[in-house]
C-alpha cells in the first residue's frame, strides 16, 4: 500500500494554543483523513518544541525555577492535547522534543556532522532576535529590526558551533529545480530559489553557551552548550519515525513526507533542514507545503502580539465542526485571511444552516412523509440523470483540488452537488408528484436526494468527521464512515448508490440550526443560549 508521512511543525509551548496552530492541524487531518479514505498507509505527526530560550522565558514568568522548566511544560502540553482532542485530530504520534528518544536522535546527529566536519567553533558577531531565535546578518537585517517579526533585534557576540552550510547551496537549488524536494505554492518555492540565488549562505549558528542558556539539549561533543532549539526541533521529523534505532521503519515513512507549516518558517524548513539531512548523506524532505496567516486588524495573529483568537471559546460558543469548516472553506490553503466571527456566522447560516443543514432535514422529511422512511428502489422511471451526472463528477474534480492541497476549492465543489440537491428538490415539486400520484417518479427523486446526500457525506468526512457521520448514521447507515474506502472506479465503493435501497432512515435533531444575531447587540451574541447548545450537540 501506498504511504504517506505527514508532519506538523511542532508548537511552542510558551502558552496555550491559538486558531493559526488550530489551522495547521486542521488540515492536515483533513489530508491525512482524506488519504486514508482514499487507500493510502498514512502516519500522521505532530507534537511540541519544548527547548529553548523562549519556553525559559516562559517558565520564569510563570513563577517556575530555573532547572524546574520541564515541570513548566508539562503543564502546557496537555493543554494542546485537549485542544487536538476536541478539534477531532486523528494524530498517529504526539512527539515531544524532551521525549527521551528524540534527545538521543539529535546527539546522534550532532555527534555525525561533527565527525563528519560539517560542524565548525567560532565566534559570532551579529544580529539575534530573541522572540523568533534567529541570527541575522547585517545585510539581512540592515536597520536592526528582524524581517520576520518586525521586532527590535539585539547584538550579540560569542563563540559558538556553526553548521557549515554553503558546501551545500548548489545541490539545494538543484533539489528544489529538479526534485525530489517540491516547495508549495508556486511563490514559496520562487522565494526560496530566488533567496539561495542571491545570498551566499552563512553558516548556521547551532548551539547556545550554557552561560545564556541551559534549557536544552546539550551538546555531546561539549558540555558547555545546549543545541540550539531549530536545530533540535527540526531533527523531530526524523527521530520519530525511527531514524535512532529503526533504519527499516525510517526508510518506510521518509522518502513520503509532506511538511506542513506556515510560511514565517519556511527558510528553517527548506533551507537549513534539507542541509542538515544532506550533511548526514540522507535525501531531503519530499514535499513542503507553507500555508499563510490569519490576520486580525492586518497584523499576523501571534501570541506575542495578544491578538490571538482562542479556539476553545469558539468551538465552545459555536461546535468544532463549523469551526473545521469555516478554517478551511474562508480561505484558499496557502493565502492569508483575516479572521473575523462576524464572516464566519455568515458562512455557517449561509452554507451549513442553509444549504447542507435544509438539504438533509426537507429530504428526510419527504423520505419519512412519501416513502415510509425506507430508501426505495430508483426504478425504471427516474428519467433525469442531471442529478446523478453531477455527483459522478465531484469526487474526481474535489480529488484535483486536493492534489493542489485546495481545500477551500473542494469545499466549493462539493457544495455544487449540495446546491444541485436543493434545486433538484424544487424543480421536481415532490409534494406535487405525491398530489397527482406519480409514486414511481416520486421514488426515484428520494433515491436521487438520498444518494446525493450520502456521496456528500463520504465526501465530507475528511472536512468534518463528525458531522458527514451524523449525516451518515440519519440516511440510516450503520458503518463507520471512519473506515470506508473510497476511490471511485478504481476500488471500495461506488460514488453513486452509497445508501442501498431498502435502508430505513432515522431522521435526528437538525445539524446546524441557524445563528440568529441580535443585531443590537452586535454580531458576537447569539440570539438564544439554548439555540447554541443544540448546535454545539449536532454539530460537533
Ligand atoms: N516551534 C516552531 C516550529 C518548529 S517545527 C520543527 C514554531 N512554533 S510556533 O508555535 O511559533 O508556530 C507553529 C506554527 O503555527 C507555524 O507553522 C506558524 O506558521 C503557525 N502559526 C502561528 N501563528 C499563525 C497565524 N496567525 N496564522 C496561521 N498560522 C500561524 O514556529
Amino acid at each position: 500500500m501506498a504511504t504517506f508521512y505527514i508532519t506538523t511543525p511542532l508548537y511552542y509551548v510558551n502558552s496555550k494554543p491559538h486558531i493559526g496552530h488550530s489551522y495547521t492541524q486542521i488540515a492536515c487531518d483533513t489530508v491525512a483523513r482524506y488519504l486514508r479514505q482514499s487507500g493510502f498507509d498514512v502516519f500522521f505527526m505532530t507534537g511540541t518544541d519544548e527547548h529553548g530560550e523562549k519556553i525559559e522565558e516562559a517558565a520564569v514568568k510563570a513563577g517556575f525555577k530555573a532547572g524546574d522548566e520541564k515541570r513548566f511544560v508539562d503543564t502546557i502540553v496537555p493543554q494542546f492535547i485537549e485542544l487536538w482532542k476536541k478539534l477531532g485530530i486523528r494524530y498517529d504520534r504526539f512527539i515531544r522534543t524532551t521525549d527521551a528518544v528524540h534527545e538521543a536522535t539529535v546527539k546522534k546527529v550532532l555527534t555525525l556532522l561533527f565527525e563528519n566536519g560539517k560542524i565548525t567553533k567560532k565566534i559570532y558577531e551579529g544580529w539575534f532576535c530573541t522572540p523568533c531565535e534567529t541570527f541575522w546578518t547585517a545585510t539581512q537585517a540592515p536597520d536592526g529590526i528582524c524581517p520576520d517579526c518586525r521586532r527590535a533585534l539585539e547584538k550579540l557576540k560569542e563563540e559558538n558551533y556553526f553548521l557549515k552550510m554553503s558546501e551545500y547551496q548548489g545541490a539545494l537549488v538543484e533539489h528544489i529545480r529538479k526534485g525530489p524536494l517540491c516547495i508549495l505554492p508556486e511563490i514559496r518555492r520562487n522565494e526560496v530559489l530566488s533567496f539561495l540565488e542571491k545570498n551566499e549562505l552563512a553558516d548556521l549558528c547551532i548551539s547556545r553557551p550554557k552561560s545564556r542558556l541551559s534549557w536544552g539539549i546539550e551538546l555531546p561533543f561539549d558540555a558547555n552548550f545546549v543545541t540550539y532549539v531549530w536545530f533540535d526541533a527540526l531533527i523531530n521529523y526524523i527521530s520519530g519515525i525511527g531514524y535512532l534505532d529503526d533504519r527499516a521503519r525510517f526508510d518506510s515513512l521518509w522518502p513520503s513526507v509532506c511538511h506542513f507549516i506556515g510560511k514565517d518558517i519556511l527558510r528553517h524548513h527548506a533551507i537549513y533542514w534539507p542541509i542538515m539531512l544532506m550533511g548526514l548523506g540522507e535525501r531531503p524532505p519530499r514535499r513542503i507545503f507553507a500555508h499563510g496567516w490569519w490576520v486580525v486588524g492586518g497584523e499576523k495573529m501571534s501570541k506575542s502580539k495578544g491578538n490571538v483568537v482562542d479556539p476553545m471559546a469558539m468551538i465552545e460558543k459555536y461546535g468544532v465542526e463549523p469551526f473545521r469548516y469555516y478554517l478551511l472553506r474562508a480561505v484558499q490553503f496557502g493565502q492569508d485571511g483575516t479572521f473575523s466571527e462576524d464572516l464566519f456566522v455568515e458562512k455557517y447560516n449561509a452554507d451549513l444552516a442553509n444549504d447542507l443543514g435544509n438539504l438533509l432535514n426537507r429530504t428526510l422529511a419527504m423520505v419519512e412523509k412519501y416513502v415510509q422512511g425506507v430508501i426505495p428502489a430508483r426504478g425504471e422511471k427516474v428519467q433525469d440523470d442531471r442529478l446523478k451526472e453531477c455527483a459522478l463528477g465531484i469526487p474526481g474534480r474535489m480529488s484535483v483540488a486536493f492534489g493542489d492541497w485546495d481545500f477551500s476549492l473542494a469545499l466549493k465543489v462539493l457544495w455544487e452537488l449540495v446546491n444541485a440537491a436543493n434545486k433538484y428538490i424544487e424543480e421536481k415539486a415532490p409534494w406535487k408528484l405525491s398530489k397527482a400520484g406519480d409514486a414511481a417518479t416520486l421514488g426515484g427523486v428520494m433515491y436521487d436526494l438520498v444518494q446525493s446526500i450520502g456521496l456528500t457525506a463520504v465526501c465530507l468526512y475528511p472536512f468534518m468527521p463528525a458531522t458527514a457521520q451524523a449525516i451518515w448514521e440519519q440516511l440510516g447507515m450503520k458503518t463507520n464512515l471512519e473506515d470506508l474506502r473510497f476511490r471511485p472506479g478504481e476500488r471500495g465503493v461506488a460514488a453513486w448508490s452509497v445508501v442501498p435501497a431498502g435502508t430505513k432512515i432515522k431522521k435526528g435533531a437538525p445539524l446546524f440550526p441557524r445563528i440568529e444575531v441580535e443585531q443590537s447587540e452586535g454580531i458576537q451574541n447569539p440570539k438564544s443560549k439554548k439555540q447554541n447548545e443544540n448546535r454545539k450537540h449536532a454539530g460537533s
